[in-house]
């Protein structure tokens, strides 16, 4: 049973203060960040979900330093993750409970590390250098691409896999119930990293097999998950490249934040594929974020820069992803957007292959 006091107002809530304070706060999310992560790392949210504890049986449980697991105690309740309840004693809150490895629909603790780990907090930490030269600081900040970062750096990779499948999961369960994946029998989800969303398509599609396709070493990483999952009958596992080809024989490919990595010329070439691959008349999946087409304010251009920063990506308006589409012989049908999503609303773009 989770046990979790109400989230109190926090230092982060709106607040009616002064433009400097809100300018300070905005400017202080860069320890936010790591706070979060380090809370997950440490495994708190999973050693207070029962029951409270003193920040001292917290550092004899994780092997931190007192002084240092105190002070973030206390920084962690300023941002919300946990309640001060007497001193030095500390409750859970409903926003920390998402880094507890059973939250649900999916726990959040692998996104919180992934995001304050170097291959994605030092690139954004070039985002002067990147808006300045117009390319991706990931090759500065890092010294290789992001997909060969993580190769050569397998725990931060299975990291980054898993927080994926943590913001698949819940996007997953709202596809699975939108779109009618029950009239497919051989789903191939391309980039599909730890089949999250693939599972979710294939327990609507009870008589469809699944194929997850996705780098070496993701797959590596996968194939433990599918087995435990108890899918490794349905769901057959291909390593590759995309810009070499895909498995052929699906009648629906599936895309999700796949597309939004690459640039126009990277996005046709592995359309491409997919084409080769599929049969006339077959189905094709985007499951993107959609770039507004008006001025305002919107999480997708927060994704959008991030894109920039790490990757020659971007995210498109309907009009664009369209564009790319008739290019590489596919026939727009339909686009939902049934999700409001965890990072950003969630589309669902439907081609027919021609
Ligand atoms: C942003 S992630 C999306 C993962 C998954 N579709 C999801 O939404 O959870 C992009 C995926 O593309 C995969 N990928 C990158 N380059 C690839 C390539 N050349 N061939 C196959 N997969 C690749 C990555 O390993 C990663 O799993």
């Amino acid at each position: 049973m989770t046990r979790t006091a109400e989230t109190p107002p926090t230092f982060f809530a709106p607040v009616d203060t002064s433009p400097a304070v809100q300018l300070v706060r905005l400017v202080q999310g860069y320890e936010v960040t790591q706070i979060v992560a380090t809370v997950a790392r440490l495994g708190l949210a999973d050693r207070l979900v029962e029951q409270p504890k003193s920040s001292a049986e917290l550092a004899e449980a994780t092997g931190a330093d007192p002084e240092g697991l105190a002070r973030l105690l206390r920084a962690a309740a300023t941002v919300g993750l946990v309640t001060e309840l007497e001193a030095d004693h500390f409750e859970l809150t409903p926003v920390g409970a998402c880094l507890a490895a059973d939250a649900q629909p999916a726990s959040l603790r692998d996104f919180a590390v992934a995001l304050a780990s170097p291959g994605q907090w030092l690139p954004c930490g070039r985002l002067f250098d990147a808006v300045m030269s117009g390319h991706p600081s990931t090759a500065l900040a890092l010294g290789t691409e992001i997909w060969d970062y993580y190769r050569n750096n397998p725990e931060e990779g299975a990291v980054f896999a898993r927080a994926m499948g943590g913001l698949s999961a819940s996007v997953s369960t709202e596809v699975a119930a939108h779109y009618n994946a029950a009239r497919f029998t051989r789903i191939v989800d391309v980039g599909g990293s730890q089949g999250t969303l693939l599972a979710g398509l294939l327990k609507a599609a009870p008589q469809a097999t699944g194929v997850l396709f996705d780098r070496p070493e993701v797959i590596a990483e996968a194939r433990p998950v599918i087995t435990a999952r108890g899918l490794a009958e349905r769901m057959e596992l291909v390593s590759g490249d995309f810009f070499t080809e895909v498995p052929a024989g699906g009648d629906l490919y599936v895309l999700k934040s796949v597309l939004h990595d690459w640039n126009d010329t990277d996005v046709l070439r592995i359309l491409a594929n997919c084409h080769r691959a599929a049969q006339p008349g077959s189905m094709l999946l985007l499951v993107e974020g959609l770039k507004p087409t008006e001025p305002g304010p919107s999480p997708i251009h927060l994704i959008n820069l991030l894109m920039f920063i790490q990757v020659k990506g971007r995210e498109r308006t309907r009009e664009e992803h369209q564009a790319l589409l008739e290019a590489a012989g596919y026939r727009l049908e339909r686009v939902l957007t049934p999700s409001t999503g965890l990072y950003h609303p969630w589309s669902l773009l439907e081609a027919r292959r021609i």
